[in-house]
């Protein structure tokens, strides 16, 4: 039997993984925000999305230095994780708050944050008022990986990232199952 739920919490079985911090930098003010809704969208050019609402601090720093940063958290790091996603950069300085390390951008404005394994640069290409979020799309311009932590893929096996089921729960992918068609 499958049972009917609300609209607004149907959006909760599309939550993709993995949960990110995506990190902006506009006129030397820096920031870190907590990101569920995140999407690959093309091959070529790689490009991705991220949803952020109108109401955040991010949008505003992005949509004016036109890059941002995707870095990819382990499950170790949910504490810091949670600071990141409900302190607003306009109050704090969330790399002060949550401990996390900035590293200078390579090829973008943005920082990225040494404690995650992974990260994404990303320069915007264009951007669309959705409903109550705004969305970018961004160009992946850079990006790194932990070598340890990656085989052709993240090796879930050595480290596990995040996946919000929403609200406040959350998991991690703990099996890598390989089928060739
Ligand atoms: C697990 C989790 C996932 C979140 N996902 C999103 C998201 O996808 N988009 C968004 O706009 N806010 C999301 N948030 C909320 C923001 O991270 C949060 O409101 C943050 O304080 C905004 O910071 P800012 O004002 O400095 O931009 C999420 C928060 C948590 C805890």
């Amino acid at each position: 039997m499958k049972i009917k739920i609300e609209n607004l919490k149907a959006l909760r079985l599309l939550n993709p993984g993995p949960l990110v911090l995506v990190t902006s930098k506009y006129q030397g003010k820096s920031n870190i925000v907590t990101v569920a809704w995140t999407s690959p969208i093309s091959h070529e050019p790689p490009l991705i999305s991220i949803s952020l609402s109108t109401k955040k601090y991010s949008h505003i720093l992005i949509g004016n230095s036109k890059d941002f940063t995707v870095n990819i958290p382990s499950v170790e790091l949910l504490e810091k994780v949670l600071i990141c996603g409900s302190a607003s950069g306009r109050e704090v300085d969330k790399f002060k708050e949550s401990g996390f390390t900035k590293v200078p951008g390579k090829k973008v404005s943005s920082p990225s944050i040494k404690e995650c394994f992974a990260f994404l640069e990303c320069k915007v290409v264009d951007s669309f008022l959705c409903g109550d979020h705004y969305l970018f799309i961004g160009e992946i311009i850079h990006a790194e990986v932990e070598k340890k932590y990656y085989d052709d893929h993240i090796d879930i096996e050595k480290i596990k990232f995040i996946n919000h089921l929403g609200g406040q729960y959350f998991t991690y992918p703990s099996e890598i199952v390989e089928k060739k068609r």
